[in-house]
């Protein structure tokens, strides 16, 4: 998959070439480039954004310098999807990493301030007639789309066979994803449950028990117990 990130701030993303996705990337399964949206700012000032129409606070980033950084990597044939994180967007959610983790191409466009010209959006959807989606990690505000973009492309690009490390995690993910559908139940905003409770050696740790049913040995007994746990914890969640 090609990973293209067009910001303000292209060091955010120095990360990307640790851990897993650094062996992805070396390995050839993923390619990141970053873009400089400063690098096409007009004038001697090199600004990349105004004072916003009908007024108000802030500052709003212009379509121009963003539409000659992004017009170049876009590929009509490889199906590149704009992405653009942003508080007013759609929810980010497992079953919308597993979508685009099929994906050949996607360009993370990152905007900072009060956000990017309304048009951008409009442009890229209208006009030229890529898939553009707008999406949100959740309720709250981050000052900018990097850290956003770095949370959903590792959410995607680990459903991506080869770059995780064991793709055992992956399985077990899905098998609880199954459970709950043959269940029935399922809220609409989330597909998946929380994961159980997992322990590990100690068995008696300041005073704290492993449950004695991950010790019996009884594989049905142990699933069945995880998989209730998970639910209990699922069920909590959506309470709070
Ligand atoms: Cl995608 N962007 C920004 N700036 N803030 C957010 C967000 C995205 N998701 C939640 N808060």
């Amino acid at each position: 998959m090609k990973i293209d990130i067009a910001t303000l701030f292209p060091e955010y993303f120095a990360p990307l070439s640790l851990s897993l996705l650094g062996k992805a990337q070396d390995e050839g399964i993923l390619q990141f480039t970053t873009h400089n949206l400063r690098d096409h700012a007009p004038g001697v000032h090199k600004s990349v954004d105004d004072t916003p129409y009908g007024g108000g606070a802030g500052m709003v980033m212009m379509a121009e310098p963003i539409a000659q950084t992004i017009d170049p990597i876009i590929e009509k044939d490889s199906q590149t999807i704009l992405v653009i994180p942003t508080p007013s967007g759609e929810r980010f959610s497992q079953s919308i990493a597993e979508e685009l983790s099929h994906a050949q191409h996607l360009l993370f466009l990152c905007g900072r301030y009060e956000g990017i010209d309304a048009r951008i959006p409009q442009y890229y959807r209208d006009v030229v007639q890529i898939p553009v989606r707008e999406l949100s990690l959740g309720d709250y505000v981050l000052a900018g789309g990097e850290v956003a973009t770095l949370a959903m492309i590792e959410a995607i690009t680990r459903l991506i066979p080869g770059v995780l490390g064991n793709p055992d995690s992956l399985r077990e993910e899905s098998h609880v994803l199954r459970d709950l559908r043959k269940g029935g139940e399922r809220s609409s905003s989330e597909e998946l449950l929380v994961e159980y409770p997992n322990y590990t050696k100690p068995p008696l740790w300041r005073g704290l028990e492993v449950p004695e049913i991950l010790t019996s040995g009884n594989h049905g007994a142990i699933a069945k117990w995880r998989l209730e746990q998970a639910q209990l914890r699922t069920r909590a969640q959506e309470l709070k």
